[in-house]
């Protein structure tokens, strides 16, 4: 068996598993750096070309009480690489979390997506959160096949067209 700390890929690569760290900046930025136009659409809903330090800093350094993200890396290449990224920003008030998780596109097809919300579920049963949810967009097919596998359910219509509101229930009740 390998260590917890090694995700093995569908396709037998070995990746690092481990929480994200402030001296992961120029690994985000370089990740960022191979997404497509489409990819980063997904991602951030949003139209953005460039990933400023600025930005990076700010998805790196964490405020813990409220967030976590975890990564895979790569550490067969040189500098390491960050193939995949999940995370949750928390809200103590609705005890939920809102997630992102990201995969390079070469890297995909290969389980890290799925084990990436796996982790993330994880995280959210240890801080005793009642629900995990994440706003995708409709054309977003394999995010929303990956959540509905995983037990996520449609929760209510969002304020935004195009997009929709999935939600995992965690309570043991
Ligand atoms: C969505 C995304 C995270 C999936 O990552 P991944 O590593 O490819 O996912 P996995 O390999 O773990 O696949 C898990 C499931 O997702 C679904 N899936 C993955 N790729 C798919 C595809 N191209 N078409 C349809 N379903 C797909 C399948 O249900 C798959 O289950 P299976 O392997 O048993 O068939 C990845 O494509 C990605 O980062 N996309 C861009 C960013 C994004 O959309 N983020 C989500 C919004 S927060």
């Amino acid at each position: 068996m390998p260590p917890d700390n090694i995700f093995v890929a569908r396709d037998g690569s070995q990746l690092h598993v481990r929480p994200i760290l402030a001296t992961d900046v120029d690994a985000i930025q370089r990740m960022f750096g191979r997404l497509s136009p489409q990819e980063i659409h997904l991602r951030f809903q949003y139209g953005i070309r460039h990933l400023s330090a600025r930005a990076a800093r700010r998805l790196c350094e964490l405020d813990t009480a409220q967030e976590a993200a975890f990564v895979l890396m790569d550490r067969n290449v040189e500098p390491n690489e960050i193939r995949g990224v999940g995370r949750i920003h928390a809200d103590a008030a609705t005890r939920s979390a809102e997630f992102a998780v990201l995969v390079e596109r070469a890297w995909t097809g290969r389980g890290l997506g799925a084990f990436l919300m796996q982790r993330l579920i994880e995280e959210c049963r240890q801080r005793e959160l009642d629900e995990l949810w994440g706003q995708v967009l409709v054309e977003n097919r394999p995010m929303l096949d990956l959540c509905r596998q995983l037990g996520f359910a449609r929760r209510r219509t969002p304020s935004e067209p195009g997009t929709a509101l999935i939600a995992l229930h965690l309570k043991n009740d």
